[in-house]
């Protein structure tokens, strides 16, 4: 029998032509399948890297998605009934607010709430609660924007330019994020044609210019009615009447009286009333000495210290009260708390 390599050397053992070509076609199917592998594991690797890297971009950095934005309902309503003191009114219409607006899937204009009420009594703390059970970054998100009317807009001459740069601003993230919301603190102290330059944004349009605002939460705080609202609860107080009973209604004359009537609100310049902008005015109640106590406890937890009563107490018998002969509300509600009970602690 010969050998296969003598075979080969002396060339007479040549294989037949169609054995040749079969055995090239094995090979070069071979290399094929190898390089077609190869193709496709890098494929698959680099398809696998970008997801992960897409993964974790989302993960680190805060997107318009619901890694990032995703309404706690449950948080919401747990949040304004064990944080927030002595606002029953303003609790209930707040989460009948967002939790609405939020469950629909196609409003027909954004969510606009008007906060009222004295110094103090949690109107930015409410918009914090939202902020906080909307987004995951809560008021540290980039979806979240807060204007005061006297660090942002505090010149008159400028008017022109602050109309401008604001409606860029809210155009520019609407588009970004849909889900944006805008909290306009000192509401009271803007240019009454800052508030109209705004106004096209919070009104029932499909879109302007490609963009819908419709997703988009706007929160306008102030003092104005502060006072007709305070006269409500003194009312209520005078007349041995619970606080817990006052009701929405109640305070709504008082607010109209103040806010909608009063020449020189802001409010009253504008078209935001007339046009049915503004979807809900919420009530802020002064607050009473037990709600300063309630305050001074939780602010003691969020310092670190075991809540003592009797420093809270000491601290609260050493705040000012109004009226002076009856000392029924705190003059600063709860705002000076967590710098006056370093005093005491
Ligand atoms: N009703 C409340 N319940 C619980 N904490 C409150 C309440 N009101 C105020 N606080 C506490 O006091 C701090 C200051 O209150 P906040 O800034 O919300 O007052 P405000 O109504 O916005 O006052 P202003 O009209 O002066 O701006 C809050 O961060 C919160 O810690
Ligand atoms: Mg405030």
């Amino acid at each position: 029998m010969k050998n296969i390599d003598d075979c080969f050397s002396k060339m007479k053992c040549r294989p037949p032509r169609a054995w040749t070509t079969v055995l090239l076609c094995v090979l070069i199917a071979g290399r094929l399948v190898e390089a077609i592998e190869l193709v496709c594991s890098s494929l698959l690797l680099g398809t696998g890297v970008a997801a992960l890297g897409r993964k974790l971009y989302h993960y680190l950095y805060e997107t318009c998605n619901k890694n990032w934005l995703n309404f706690n309902v449950t948080g919401l309503k747990n949040d304004l009934n064990t944080k927030l003191y002595g606002q029953h009114v303003a609790a209930e219409v707040i989460i009948k607010a967002v939790t609405g607006f939020m469950n629909n899937k196609t409003p027909k204009k954004p969510l606009v709430l008007s906060l009222h009420g004295w110094t103090g009594t949690g109107k930015n703390f409410v918009s914090q609660l939202i902020a906080e059970n909307i987004y995951e970054k809560g008021m540290t998100s980039n979806f979240v924007h807060l204007f005061t009317a006297t660090a942002h807009f505090p010149h008159e001459a400028h008017i022109d330019s602050y109309k401008t740069q604001l409606q860029e601003w809210i155009r520019g993230n609407v588009s970004i994020c849909p889900r944006s919301m805008f909290i306009f603190d000192e509401m009271d102290k803007m240019h009454p044609g800052l508030i109209d330059s705004i106004k096209p944004y919070l009104d029932f349009y499909d879109n302007l210019n490609g963009v819908s605002y419709r997703q988009a939460i706007f929160i306008f705080l102030s003092n104005a009615g502060g006072e007709n609202i305070v006269q409500v609860a003194l009312d209520f107080w005078r007349d041995a009447r619970e606080r817990e009973d006052i009701q929405l209604k109640d305070l709504e004359t008082a607010l109209s009286l103040s806010v909608f009537n009063n020449k020189n609100s802001g409010f009253w310049h504008t078209s935001l009333i007339d046009k049915n902008l503004v979807d809900f005015f919420v009530p802020f109640l002064p607050l009473e000495y037990k709600h300063i106590i309630q305050c001074g406890l939780a602010e003691m937890v969020s310092k670190g210290h075991v809540p003592d009563k009797e420093v809270v107490e000491t601290m609260a018998r050493d705040l000012n009260y109004f009226p002076k002969e009856e000392r029924v509300f705190s003059m600063k509600g709860c705002k000076v708390i967590p710098s006056r009970l370093d005093f005491y602690i």
